[in-house]
């Protein structure tokens, strides 16, 4: 990137995790990891099970303390906040992990609506008119007044969405939103990240098993493996890379494809 100038234009890093290890019991799940978020990007993070993405995320939430190595978000060194600038940090993120947490009792509204009365001082008119935007977003508005478990999967998803990003987090980290859901489920799910990245601008990190749709979404793809992220780069120069470990991750993802598209027993 340049400007007219011909100087290069610095992005500013929403996310810079600079040789972060961490060891469970004399076993090494981070072996130093380097990674960053641009402002506005992004990043999807790919990697076998076990392989330390979630350690990763976790540390970057403020919720794993490393052995060593950095992590900056916005700047702001994460092991040196107190529990108060935690929670300062944590009002910009936007999290939405594997379960939705949804309030049962309360409607998809009264769900939506809960950060804003927690966290501000809003009028309730307002908060009427931030949760009907946003419940529009995610093409939930006539679901407004049902219960969550009137809900199909996907629309729980969306409610979960909605309520994450209510207060306008300028980082969404994703991990692993998709798992257990059915394809129809996924594909909404996949709708939301990238309805997130269009309407909010947020910087992303996201998790997924789901490599297609992380070739779609993705500024850029990084490769998590045995507790570092051996390669990263635009989804092109990722499909065409001649590194090794990427190459064997390809390969293994188009055979299960294959595998799982492949006609029952007995019709051939
Ligand atoms: N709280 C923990 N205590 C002990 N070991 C852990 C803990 N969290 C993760 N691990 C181990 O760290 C490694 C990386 O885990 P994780 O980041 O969850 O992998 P994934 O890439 O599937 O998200 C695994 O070997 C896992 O068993
Ligand atoms: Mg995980």
């Amino acid at each position: 990137m340049s400007d007219t100038s011909g100087e290069p234009v610095l992005r500013k890093l929403t996310i810079e995790v600079r040789d972060l290890h961490k060891s469970f019991g004399g076993q090494e799940a981070l072996r130093g990891v380097d990674l960053v978020v641009p402002e506005g990007a992004t990043v999807v993070l790919l990697g076998i099970s076990g392989s330390g993405k979630s350690v990763l995320m976790k540390h970057i939430m403020g919720l794993l303390r490393s052995d060593r190595g950095t992590v900056l978000v916005e700047g702001q060194d994460v092991a040196q906040m107190d529990e108060s600038a935690l929670n300062q940090m944590r009002r910009n993120l936007g999290i939405l992990f594997q379960a939705n947490a949804l309030f049962d009792s309360l409607t998809v509204f009264d769900n939506v609506a809960f950060p804003l009365r927690e966290r501000t001082d809003l009028p309730e008119e307002q908060i009427h008119e931030t949760v009907n935007k946003t419940l529009g977003m995610v093409g939930l508005s006539h679901a407004a007044q049902r219960f969550p478990g009137e809900l199909s999967g996907g629309m729980q998803k969306r409610v979960g969405f909605a309520r994450a990003t209510i207060l306008r987090p300028r980082i969404l980290l994703y991990d692993d939103p998709t798992a257990g859901l059915d394809p129809l489920t996924t594909a909404a799910v996949n709708d939301i990240i990238m309805t997130a990245k269009k309407e909010l601008g947020a910087t992303s990190l996201v998790i997924t098993p789901d490599v297609a749709s992380a070739f779609g979404m993705a500024d850029t793809l990084a490769l998590m493996h045995e507790g570092r992220i051996v390669a990263s780069g635009p989804p092109d120069s990722f499909r065409e890379s001649h590194h090794p470990e990427v190459k064997a991750f390809l390969r293994n993802w188009l055979a299960r494809r294959s595998k799982n598209r492949a006609p029952p027993e007995g019709t051939k």
